[in-house]
């Protein structure tokens, strides 16, 4: 098995193997995590830059320190302050990144393909970190990595999705990730907001929150995107949580073990009841924690990186 990839661009391309060679590589990352000394010289001399044009606290922030885990020089570009506000394309602006002779460019993008495309001129490698609502691919890995972690195999597992999946990247990295891992899908919500075509590629499509939750080993829960959303989709919140936020109440229905997940940011008490979030069965902190190791496995095979055995050593 090997890794010859110099971009991570989508989940979707990605073989089961691949798969298997990021989520074993990070947990060697995770276990540096856990050392006195956390830091490995594995990206020394490289520049990474997080070209963030959305907003974003976990993902920007765990990669920043992901890269710095790795001992990468890392420029955070704020788009708000940037030329993009003058008018300069997303083009030019990479190429000019370029100039400084950077290595990584990780991109968030309100753009649907905007990491594919830099990906198609630039020398340096890619890695999306979430375009428009088409992937977020690091955050599947997260995921996933999380469940691996608290359930052992995926295959066979009951994963349900509750939520707006329509306008969702996570949905979709996640969807990808789980079905090559071999796990049953099921996405529940609203029918403007769970279309049926997502059957067509093997998940289960249900709009009763009862039948999705009442097997699942997993719930993982997401917000509404109302900044991708160009019509309301459901009458109100309030109807919205009625029908679809997982309360004290329904979460007696599911299985005693059931692992609650989100990507985050929260809406407390939209789409969760602010008890599960912070409860025994959520797992939404150690989605975090375990980001970074994802992150740093990302970057270190993106860069070149071969054999875990590399990352052993402490930085001087
Ligand atoms: N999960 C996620 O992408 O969060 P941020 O938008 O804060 O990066």
């Amino acid at each position: 098995m090997s890794w010859n990839r110099k971009h991570l661009l989508d989940i979707q391309s990605l073989s089961v193997e691949e798969l298997r060679i990021i989520l074993s590589t990070a947990a060697e990352f995770k276990r540096v995590g856990e050392r006195a000394i956390k830091k490995v010289p594995t990206l020394r001399g490289k520049t990474v830059v997080n070209l963030f044009v959305e907003p974003s606290t976990r993902t920007r922030i765990s990669f920043e320190l992901a890269a710095q885990r790795l001992s990468a020089d890392v420029v955070n570009f704020s788009a708000e302050a940037s030329s993009l506000k003058k008018g300069e394309s997303l083009k030019d602006t990479a190429r000019n990144l370029e100039a400084l002779n950077v290595d990584v460019i990780i991109i968030r993008h309100g753009a649907t393909g905007a990491p594919h495309f830099l990906s198609r001129f630039l020398s340096a490698s890619v890695i999306n970190a979430g375009d428009g609502a088409h992937e977020h691919p690091t955050q599947a890995l997260l995921d996933v990595f999380t469940i691996q972690e608290k359930k052992g195999d995926i295959k066979g597992l009951n994963v349900t999705i509750l939520g707006d999946i329509q306008y969702s990247r996570v949905a979709r990295s996640n969807i990808w990730a789980l079905l090559k891992l071999g796990a049953n899908v099921t996405l529940c919500g609203p029918s403007t907001l769970v279309p049926r075509h997502f059957e067509e590629i093997g998940c289960k499509v249900t709009h009763k929150i009862e039948e999705a939750i009442a097997n699942a080993d997993i719930i993982n829960l997401l917000r509404i995107q109302h900044e991708r959303q160009r019509q309301t989709s459901f009458p109100s919140i309030g109807e919205y949580t009625s029908l679809f936020g997982l309360t004290k109440s329904r979460l007696e229905t599911t299985k005693k073990d059931v692992l609650i997940m989100h990507p985050g940011p929260i809406n407390r008490g939209v789409e969760i009841d602010s008890d599960i979030a912070d409860g025994d069965r959520s797992v939404i902190l150690q989605q975090v924690t375990n980001g970074l190791a994802v992150r740093m496995a990302v970057l270190y095979l993106v860069t070149g990186g071969r054999g875990t055995q590399e990352i052993a050593p402490a930085s001087a």
